[in-house]
């Protein structure tokens, strides 16, 4: 059985939204369940967009799975870039990360629009 457990998006305006996350999914697969539109995922999670930029908590950074090179360099596109900021598609939900918070950016850029 899937085991759920959760994760707090932070709105740009501060208000946290926390919701259910299921064992296996990524950031962006929860966002999407939540309605959380901010993240686009254009891509569908094949690092092609990077409108699934989340801003990690620092806290919570270490306990992520290391950057892949793939990853690094979709992110030096990326508007709004800060020292946390992960692709939703490429986090998934295990225990470890039980009780992620990440924060939503304001804006994004869009590789396949560009
Ligand atoms: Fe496109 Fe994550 S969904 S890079």
């Amino acid at each position: 059985m899937t085991r759920t457990f959760r994760m707090t998006f932070i709105e740009p305006d501060g208000t946290p939204r926390e919701v259910a996350a299921p064992e296996g999914l990524s950031v962006l697969e929860i966002a999407r369940r939540n309605g959380i539109d901010q993240l686009e995922g254009t891509c569908e999670g094949s690092m092609a967009c990077s409108t699934c930029h989340v801003i990690v908590d620092p806290k919570w950074l270490d306990r992520l799975d290391p950057v892949s090179e793939e990853e690094e360099d979709l992110l030096d596109l990326t508007v709004g870039l800060t020292e946390t900021s992960r692709l939703g598609c490429q986090i998934t939900m295990t225990e470890d990360i039980d009780g992620l918070v990440v924060n939503l950016p304001v804006e994004h850029s869009n590789m396949l629009n560009d």
